[in-house]
């Protein structure tokens, strides 16, 4: 099968090295006019005037992008997509002054939907995340991680990574696992320091060898903050991982400064996340390290928080700063990607093209997929979004819009164009 993507207003290509994009490298997102792209079965073959790509791929059915921006498929590297019931009675106590961490405390936050989530079965899981995951396509996502943390037992940590390869199977979307048995310590083992010591144990001595053995995860991840990971434990557990042949991840200095990005660049972790509280010694050591930053700017955002990460400062100083959604039910329930790339410019200081890099090719590198996805240039994965707009720029300007007129994902549809 041959395609065609001509007429655009603009492609967006964000070509160049298969790898994160560090620095001032993120100030180029390669944006092009009057060319075309020709995808040959999964894989695209050429961009360049379509005068040109008409002769050497006769027979191509052509795509008419009139009026769209064609970027690379968004890639988002950070999502708790599958959960039951949403949490929006905690909006409005945060409204009212509880602190995230004191909801949790009092037995809210993660810790309600692990109750909800044991109580589900997998058809049910299934079904209410495999509706989110067709509305997140329909925002020009392509690629995403999912991450187990709302189980917390071996059996349900389980269960919620096989709903994550059932919904691999049943759509289109690239989807990636995570598992997160270490996202809580679980009520019932919160009673005493020997039952937090005992979760460890089974996180470690049964929970893991059942992932690894199941196949069922690419990366593991850990909540390394106060209050529910150490950097101890976290280093302990992330090492165990990477033992059982895991990539590794972590939710990195959320909230405080413990050094969580620290131990991610001494790890060698693909990526440390959220970052809002990354201290200056933090920065350098992911400067110094191939660990992406991710930032998550909807959390503080929806958190009603006025610190955000040091975007600026992380890109200036050359890390790999890579954005995301954090989609989830209780920090972050959005399914639109593009309103992250708006946070990005007006929250964070980041350029449209620094943006646009940090959601596809600096997204593929934190999930270690940079060789295959988050550009458009020979060789790539044919992911592909259109956008409605007449400039790139209008893609983190029509905040909260829904621009996206389709995708395609290895070359096949995705997201059904409505052009
Ligand atoms: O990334 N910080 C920890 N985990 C999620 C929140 C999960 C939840 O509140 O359900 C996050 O923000
Ligand atoms: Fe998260």
């Amino acid at each position: 099968m041959r395609l065609l993507f001509v007429n655009a207003s603009q492609v967006v290509t964000c070509a160049g090295p298969p790898r994160g994009r560090r620095g001032v490298e993120m100030r180029d997102a390669g944006i092009l006019n009057n060319v075309a792209v020709a995808v040959e079965g999964e894989r695209i073959v050429a961009v360049g005037p379509v005068n040109d790509l008409d002769r050497a791929m006769p027979g191509s059915e052509r795509i008419d992008c009139r009026g769209c921006v064609v970027i690379p498929g968004l890639v988002d590297s950070h999502t708790h997509s599958v959960f039951g019931r949403p949490r929006y009675e905690e909006q409005e106590m945060r409204a009212a002054g509880q602190g995230y961490m004191d909801i949790a405390a009092r037995g809210g936050g993660i810790h309600a939907s692990v109750r909800d989530v044991r109580a589900r079965d997998e058809e049910d899981l299934f079904a209410l995340a495999h509706g989110r995951l067709l509305r997140i396509a329909s925002h020009g996502t392509t690629t995403l991680e999912v991450k187990s943390g709302y189980g917390l037992t071996t059996e349900d940590e389980l269960k919620l990574l096989r709903v994550i390869a059932r919904l691999s199977e049943a759509l289109p979307l690239r989807l990636i696992p995570t598992w997160l048995g270490a996202h809580e310590i679980p009520l019932e083992h919160r009673k005493s320091e020997s039952g937090r010591n005992s979760y460890i144990d089974l996180l470690l001595g049964e929970m893991l060898p059942a992932i690894a053995a199941a196949k069922l995860a690419r990366f593991a991840d850990v909540f390394c903050e106060p209050g529910v990971f150490t950097v101890a434990e976290t280093r302990l557990i992330l090492n165990a991982a990477r033992g059982a042949g895991l990539a590794t991840k972590l939710h990195a200095d959320e909230l405080e400064p413990s050094g969580g990005a620290e131990l991610a660049a001494e790890i060698g972790a693909t990526s440390a996340d959220h970052l809002a509280a990354i201290s200056r010694n933090g920065i350098s050591a992911l400067v110094a390290s191939g660990t992406v930053a991710t930032l998550l700017p909807g959390t503080l955002f929806f958190l009603g928080r006025q610190r955000q990460a040091p975007a600026r400062a992380l890109i200036d100083s050359g890390a790999v700063v890579a954005l995301a959604t954090d989609f989830n039910p209780g920090t972050s329930p959005t399914v639109n990607f593009p309103l992250i790339l708006t946070l990005g410019v007006s929250q964070l200081g980041m350029s449209v093209a620094e943006v646009l890099i940090a959601s596809t090719v600096n997204g593929a590198a934190a999930l270690a997929l940079a060789g295959d996805t988050g550009q458009l240039a020979p060789g790539f994965s044919a992911d592909l979004a259109l956008f409605e707009a007449e400039d790139a720029r209008e893609l983190p300007y029509w905040y909260g819009d829904r621009r996206c007129r389709g995708s395609w994902v290895r070359g096949k549809p995705c997201h059904p164009c409505d052009l």
